[in-house]
């Protein structure tokens, strides 16, 4: 495995290997990797020749109040994990290299972006959508892999491919779960021994909705409150949101008619922890 960090580079490199034939698969990170993101980099391992994970925490979609600075970084464990999991170029840039003093173009993929953690964390995704967007002109890829962990943000890179012209094939990976359930993320990290033994009501709660749903409840409301009232079961647990919404343009579901497929999805604060999960239903 080779380790960049200059843009320069990194898009020389890739005009060589697509001059050898090769396909380019890339895995877009912000490192701290865990094996949900290793099953991405497999996963690109089977779509493309050459693999090319990035690393960066992208200060763009992090609110001053969020936790940029204090974001988990672990750069020799992640080389050697992504290493491990098949990853040829580790592409590490620098922030000024990434954003320049008088950077001035954004991407923004519009009511989509506004809704669900769009709404929580306004701007989040404009900076995720222009990260991605820069990462693509970089990495020049033919697939690229993201985690179906973060729904919304796979759902508005799908619009911005589509809308912008990508000629990038992507491919969204199921979620990466700890025994217990709860969905790996590298912000568990945060989350001290009582807050993480709650936590697991996220994925609970989600199998109960399935399960409410599966037994023929079709009211979302009804659906809604036995989430919450779950999740408020533990005393930490702090509701953002809980959601039943269409699965392509988000659109808040009332009643699940038959042809539907719902994405059911929460954030919840476990202490200083903000955790989201999701899954999706088919109505038949
Ligand atoms: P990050 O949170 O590091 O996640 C990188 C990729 O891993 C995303 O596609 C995410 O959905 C996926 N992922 C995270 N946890 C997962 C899990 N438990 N199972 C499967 N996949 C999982 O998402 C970002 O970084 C950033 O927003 C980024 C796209 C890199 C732009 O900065």
């Amino acid at each position: 495995m080779t380790t960049i960090s200059s843009v320069l580079e990194m898009q020389r490199t890739a005009d060589s290997v697509r001059l050898q034939g090769k396909r380019i698969g890339v895995v877009p990170t912000m490192g701290y990797l865990h094996a949900g993101h290793l099953s991405l980099i497999r996963i690109a391992t089977q779509h493309a020749d050459v693999v090319i994970t990035t690393i960066f925490v992208n200060p763009l979609q992090f609110a001053p109040h969020e936790d940029f600075t204090r974001y988990p970084r672990d750069i020799e464990r992640d080389s050697r994990l992504a290493e491990e999991a098949g990853t040829d170029y580790l592409f590490i840039p620098e922030q000024n290299e990434m954003y320049s003093s008088n950077h001035l173009t954004y991407v923004q993929t519009e009511s989509l972006a506004e809704v669900l953690e769009g709404k929580i964390r306004p701007g989040h995704f404009r900076g995720v959508t222009t990260v991605v967007a820069k990462l693509f002109n970089i990495t020049k890829p033919h697939v690229a892999v993201f985690g179906q962990k973060d729904a919304q943000q796979a759902l508005l890179i799908q619009q911005m491919v589509r809308d912008l012209n990508f000629n990038i094939e992507l491919n969204i990976a199921p979620i990466v779960r700890e025994p217990d359930g709860l969905a790996m993320s590298s912000r568990n990290v945060y989350l001290n021994p009582e807050e993480r033994k709650q936590s697991v009501l996220l994925s609970q709660s989600l199998l109960m909705a399935e399960k409410m749903i599966v037994e023929g409840e079709r009211n979302s409301q009804i659906i809604k409150e036995a989430v919450t009232k779950l999740l408020y079961s533990q005393p930490l647990a702090v509701i953002d949101y809980v959601s039943i919404a269409d699965a392509s343009m988000l659109h808040e579901i009332e009643f699940l008619s038959s042809g539907t497929t719902a994405l059911i999805s929460l954030a919840v604060h476990f202490g200083k922890t903000r955790l989201i999960d999701n899954t999706i239903v088919r109505i038949s």
